[in-house]
């Protein structure tokens, strides 16, 4: 296995049959994350890039099985923020040091181009040293292009899964795994810095579809690739399925450094959700980025994706803080630029 770990790290790449046996190999991942914090370190030494993250609408149009804030789940309740709650959280944040912002949301009707461009204009006349993230789902192409020619820096749209008969167990019949892997190559065609990504441990998930997934990455060579353990919310489909582990995320995080060494990584909320050190460890086995949230009291416990998700209740400052803290601890160290990635 050592061999197998040594070859991925200076090759950056491993034969299907190799990547499956690691993925799949039973016992502890140490020398696998040591390797892995190396290449972080020879990339990006104990740098950690902050996201101050903005869930800036709970509407959405879609019925994902996994997804809390799916248009079935009645008794979600819907908020949008407005453009001055926005550019208030961009304030708070812009002052705890964050310089990108994170615009997140589900695929809210209102999230017309107008709109949308409008609010990152805003965003980029008030703070113009910083970048600016979407993460508002499947639009078209011409939709991109608007919002990138209205200053947008970055989108971060998760493949989710790369296998066709894996979408169709975690998505409705109306959604087409096809259509969002075209938007992901219009993304970096038109210039965006990209992030795809998947859920660890996501019902009716095989070794095989997450080596599809590598591959798939391979392919697209985004610039930042967010995963974190599915959880169940107990208002959709997926209610009663068990939620990916901490070891088989770690286990992936680590992989996608040794064959992405560039990428940004982000240690999730999920994985800070399923164990009070998921971050930390996160961070250990090769992540590099944090999202710390800064969406207003008033709407974040409405941001419901999963069960039990962390830092609800908290304050901007607090999760701030608690994350300084956090990275600290774990052996890093937060800084506070842009943070755009290093090829
Ligand atoms: N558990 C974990 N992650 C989830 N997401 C959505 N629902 C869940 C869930 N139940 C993730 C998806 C989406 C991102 C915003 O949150 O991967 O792309
Ligand atoms: Fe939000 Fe720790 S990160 S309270």
């Amino acid at each position: 296995m050592e061999l197998l770990i040594t070859k991925l790290k200076t090759e950056h790449d491993l034969p299907d049959e190799e990547l499956l046996r690691l993925l799949t190999r039973e016992g502890e991942d140490t020398e696998l994350f040591a390797a892995a914090d190396e290449v972080r370190r020879a990339h990006y030494g104990t740098d950690v890039y902050l996201r101050g993250l903005i869930e800036f609408t709970n509407t959405c149009k879609n019925d994902c099985y996994y997804c809390g804030i799916r248009r079935s789940n009645t008794r979600a309740q819907r908020y949008r923020l407005t453009q001055e709650e926005i550019l208030s959280a961009c304030r708070t944040g812009y002052d705890m040091g964050f310089r990108t912002f994170v615009l997140q949301g589900g695929e809210d009707p209102r999230n017309t181009d107008e709109a949308v461009c409008a609010l990152v204009y805003a965003i980029k006349e008030h703070f113009p040293d910083c970048a600016v993230t979407l993460s508002i789902g499947e639009q078209s192409r011409s939709s991109y292009q608007a919002y990138f020619d209205a200053g947008a820096d970055r989108y971060l749209l998760r493949h989710e899964t790369a296998s066709e008969d894996h979408y169709r167990k975690l998505h409705p019949a109306e959604m087409r795994l096809a259509n969002r892997k075209r938007c992901l190559f219009d993304l970096k065609e038109i210039g965006y810095q990209v992030g795809a990504g998947f859920m660890v441990g996501s019902p009716g998930q095989t070794p095989h579809h997450l080596l599809a997934d590598l591959r798939f990455l391979q392919q697209l060579s985004p610039d930042m690739i967010g995963i974190g353990p599915f959880i169940p919310h107990h208002e959709t489909p997926f209610a009663a399925q068990p939620a990916g582990t901490l070891a088989m995320t770690l286990r992936l995080l680590s992989v996608l450094r040794l064959l992405f060494p560039y990428a940004l990584l982000p240690a999730t909320t999920a994985l800070g959700t399923i164990s009070p050190v998921g971050r930390e460890l996160g961070l250990k086995a090769g992540a590099n980025v944090m999202m710390p949230n800064l969406t207003p009291a008033r709407a974040r416990q409405h941001y419901d994706l999963y069960d039990n998700k962390i830092c609800m209740d908290e304050e901007a400052v607090k999760c701030r803080t608690c994350q300084e803290e956090r990275v600290r601890a774990a052996g890093y160290r937060i800084v506070c630029d842009r943070g755009d990635v290093r090829r």
